[in-house]
């Protein structure tokens, strides 16, 4: 049954589109904020678009009523399911604004999502992104995000790459990262992360390169590290104190 407050959303885009004042992408986005758009493909759609990012008629090849699937750095599976997301130095002034945009929750397929941003996207990490159980890939390098690293983020147990490095990120290192066993690249250097080295990395047996430079790190290197037989790029140098 719908509730009061949906009917009367819909009354008010029902007066809308009868008096035809508003566009279509206007009537699109208040529709789908009332929740009238609802099988996951739509769901998926809606959620791009209401982030901002796929704004003009370059970033979706042509039009917003074309196949989300075609935009600028999206891929999609063959169910029409996005799997990727790849916006590298794209030029956007549209982008400028919080990562939060993004919701992660309706996006249950997405296994890479990188955003290498110029500097543009702020807000922090949310907990949220650990409804991408898919997710092998997370590179969002040289931005202006803050907050911390989720601990949640050691659910993610397919990834392989994660990048954080180069934002404003601070707190620790969540001990969690330890649980991501498939990990193979871990950089999160050029931050402000503190506190010590978790010794659960040295459970990451996977892991070929780890890149913690450029942080306010303290304490010791956890010698256990040197369990790490596949690593072959170590690099902890600059506000480590050994
Ligand atoms: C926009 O895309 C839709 C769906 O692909 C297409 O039917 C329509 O003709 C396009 N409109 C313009 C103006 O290109
Ligand atoms: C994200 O999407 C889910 C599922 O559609 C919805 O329940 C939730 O309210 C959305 N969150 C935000 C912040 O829009
Ligand atoms: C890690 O991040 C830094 C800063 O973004 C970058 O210079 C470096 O190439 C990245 N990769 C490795 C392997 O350290
Ligand atoms: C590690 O990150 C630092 C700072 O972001 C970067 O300058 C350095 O090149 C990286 N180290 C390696 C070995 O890639």
């Amino acid at each position: 049954m719908a509730s009061a407050s949906s009917v009367s959303r819909l009354v008010v885009i029902l007066i809308l589109i009868n008096v035809g004042a508003i566009s279509d992408k206007t009537i699109f986005v208040i529709a789908s904020a009332a929740g009238l758009l609802s099988s996951p493909v739509q769901l998926e759609r809606e959620a791009l678009l209401i982030t901002g990012w796929w704004y003009d008629n370059w970033a979706t090849s042509g039009n917003y009523t074309s196949d989300h699937c075609k935009w600028t750095g999206i891929r999609c599976n063959s169910a029409g399911s996005v799997i990727r997301v790849s916006l590298l130095w794209y030029e956007n002034d549209n982008m400028k604004g919080e990562l939060g945009r993004f919701n992660f929750s309706c996006f249950p397929n997405l296994k890479s999502f990188k955003i290498h941003s110029n500097y543009l996207l702020s807000g922090s990490i949310p907990s949220e992104i650990t409804a991408l159980s898919m997710l092998q890939t997370l590179e969002l390098p040289s931005s202006r995000l803050t907050g911390i690293i989720p601990s949640e983020m050691g659910r993610l147990r397919n990834l392989v790459r994660l990048d954080l490095s180069d934002n404003y990120i601070g707190g620790y290192i969540p001990p969690t990262l330890g649980r991501l066993s498939k990990l193979k690249i871990l950089n999160l250097s050029s931050n402000f992360l503190v506190g010590n080295i978790p010794l659960t990395l040295c459970h990451l047996s996977k892991l070929k390169i780890l890149n913690l430079s450029s942080n306010s790190l303290v304490g010791n290197i956890p010698p256990t590290l040197g369990h790490l037989t596949q690593l072959t790029t170590l690099a902890m140098s600059n506000k480590v104190a050994i």
